[in-house]
């Protein structure tokens, strides 16, 4: 069994995927995409991680494409990616338990003002703040998918009051989440949200959705965190809605660029806090399960899991 391995990691990272992978599908050969080009006629599946366009043509009997990565946009923007293959792409619980955890921290550190006092502390300043109860606080989660559903049911646990958005009829019920359903609910819950938090995936409906528009339905003082892609957001419109300070602060790990250019104004803004795209990262062993899962189902003729609907784009 022949499997393509390629992407855009280091030869360590390489190394650590594919001893996960080995110990998790003792039966694959890992092949390069070198190697796999030389061998093209007997390579069944891809296992990829952001893999550079055009690393998937030339290989006529491939049946699968795994991503390494939950969000595939990256993949489906290649002209060449092979239209008749299926693509999978990343869903594991350790992932949604990493996202879950990077939501908690965001929405606690905005609520009891724990990034203002870190800044006073900076300044040297001794500045206390009212506090007030999470169940005061309300958080809207868009997307409510394997990040979102996760996250949503995190903070909910955490007491505070939690709205979800999505676009079909059958999103995760997540207890205690009051659903949004539709374009039109978008608007009247960002009115009435303090926090949102974005784990949309990055489709042709969804990019740019983050922008001067966006902000201003948002309350005064209310703050965004978003978890999912750079390119949701407008950064122009973000930066204009946190200097005249309608936005009180932005929780972001995703950049149009990344990593991100060191001259850009979100590095020193004052109600900026970034991370550098760690908000949920693969875990090789628990991915490696997942992708072994998929492989074997694939050469049982069993339904293969997570696949993408290239039509809808996620
Ligand atoms: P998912 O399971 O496919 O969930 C997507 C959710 O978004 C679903 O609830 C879907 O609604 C909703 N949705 C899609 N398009 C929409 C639209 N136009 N309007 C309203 N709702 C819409 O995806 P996931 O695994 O949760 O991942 C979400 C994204 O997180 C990924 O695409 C990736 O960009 C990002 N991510 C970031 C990191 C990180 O470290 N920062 C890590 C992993 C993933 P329906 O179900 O109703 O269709
Ligand atoms: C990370 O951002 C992913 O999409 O897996």
């Amino acid at each position: 069994l022949n499997i393509l391995l390629c992407g855009d990691f280091d030869a360590a990272q390489r190394q650590q995927w594919l001893d996960a992978l080995q110990a998790a599908l003792p039966e694959a050969r890992w092949l390069d995409r070198a190697q796999a080009l030389v061998e093209a006629a007997t390579v069944q599946a891809a296992v990829v991680a952001n893999p550079a366009p055009g690393s998937l043509q030339g290989l006529p009997k491939l049946r699968l494409i795994q991503s390494l990565w939950a969000g595939v946009e990256g993949l489906l923007a290649d002209p060449t990616l092979p239209t008749e293959v299926p693509l999978a792409r990343m869903v594991d619980p350790a992932m949604n338990a990493a996202m879950a955890e990077t939501a908690l921290w965001a929405v606690l550190s905005l609520h009891r003002g724990f990034f203002d006092n870190a800044a006073a502390q900076r300044a040297g300043v001794w500045r206390q703040q009212a506090q007030r109860p999470a169940g005061q606080v309300q958080v809207a989660v868009l997307g409510l998918g394997q990040m979102g559903a996760a996250a949503a049911r995190r903070l909910h646990q955490q007491g505070y009051r939690v709205a979800g958005w999505h676009l079909h009829n059958s999103p995760a019920k997540v207890e205690g989440v009051a659903l949004h359903r539709s374009e039109n609910a978008l608007a009247p819950l960002l009115a009435k949200s303090d926090i949102v938090i974005n784990l949309l995936p990055l489709t042709a409906a969804t990019r740019a959705l983050l922008d001067a528009r966006f902000f201003a339905t948002m309350p005064p003082g209310s703050a965004i965190v978003n978890l999912a892609r750079g390119a949701h957001v407008v950064d122009a419109d973000l930066l204009a809605a946190l200097d005249s300070g309608h936005l009180q602060h932005a929780v972001l790990d995703v950049f149009h660029h990344e990593p991100l250019p060191g001259g850009h104004r979100f590095w020193r803004h004052p109600r900026v806090t970034l991370l550098p795209h760690v908000a949920a990262q693969t875990d090789p062993h628990s991915a490696a399960t997942a992708v072994a899962a998929n492989v074997r189902a694939l050469m049982q003729g069993a339904p293969l899991a997570h696949l993408v609907q290239r039509r809808r784009g996620y």
